[in-house]
């Protein structure tokens, strides 16, 4: 099995109701045997449109971070824990809306086989969805944010890059990302260079 196979297949899921809404799988992508692997939530309604993880609001800032820390982002894995867009259509707008259990359940097989083919050294989980995804419903990122958790591999979780772009002011927004790039920063000196 390889990516480029895994990503074929993926493009014609039906193994939840998502695909019937969204416009087209949005597979990760990436160095193929990548240190560092980042898994978000789910992807937006610009990666919906365009085929690609993070290229949105969202992957903008995730982008700005990662330089930040100092990993590049050719280096490195990207990847949802679901991989069509959920959302509400509210007049021509497509609102994100969160995934169930069950439809993280269902995508979470293409997370596994991404994981086993990329074998990181470590992965970055970007929120609460990815983090319970890999590591169970209980898990609660804010009383874990930055530690390594799990075994192999190890997973750092942090929040949400759109939890910044929704901080409530600019002394929060920078906040948040000084936080965020830490945490970055953390994962990097785990792996050594990404
Ligand atoms: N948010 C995610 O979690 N993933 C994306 O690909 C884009 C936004």
């Amino acid at each position: 099995m390889t990516l480029k196979a895994l990503r074929e297949a993926a493009a014609s899921c039906r193994a939840c109701d998502l695909y019937r809404y969204a416009t087209q799988t949005v597979f990760g992508e990436g160095r193929a045997h990548a240190r560092l692997m980042f898994v978000g939530e789910q992807p937006g309604d610009a990666e919906d449109r365009l085929g690609h993880p993070f290229v949105g609001p969202a992957g903008k800032l995730l982008h700005a971070a990662m330089e930040q820390a100092g990993i590049q982002a050719k280096d490195v894995y990207v990847t949802n824990a679901v991989k069509h867009f959920k959302f509400i259509e509210r007049g021509k707008r497509r609102i994100h809306n969160k995934p169930k259990i069950v439809e993280i359940r269902a995508c979470k097989p293409w997370l596994e086989a991404e994981i086993a083919l990329v074998r990181p050294a470590l992965i970055v989980a970007l929120g609460a969805t990815a983090a319970q995804s890999m590591l169970g419903s209980s898990f609660r990122v804010t009383a874990n944010r930055g530690r390594i958790v799990g075994g192999a591999p190890p997973i750092l979780a942090t929040i949400h890059p759109s939890a910044i772009l929704r901080a409530p002011d600019s002394d929060t927004r920078h906040a948040e990302m000084a936080q965020f790039v830490a945490d970055l920063q953390g994962a990097r000196e785990r792996v050594g260079a990404a």
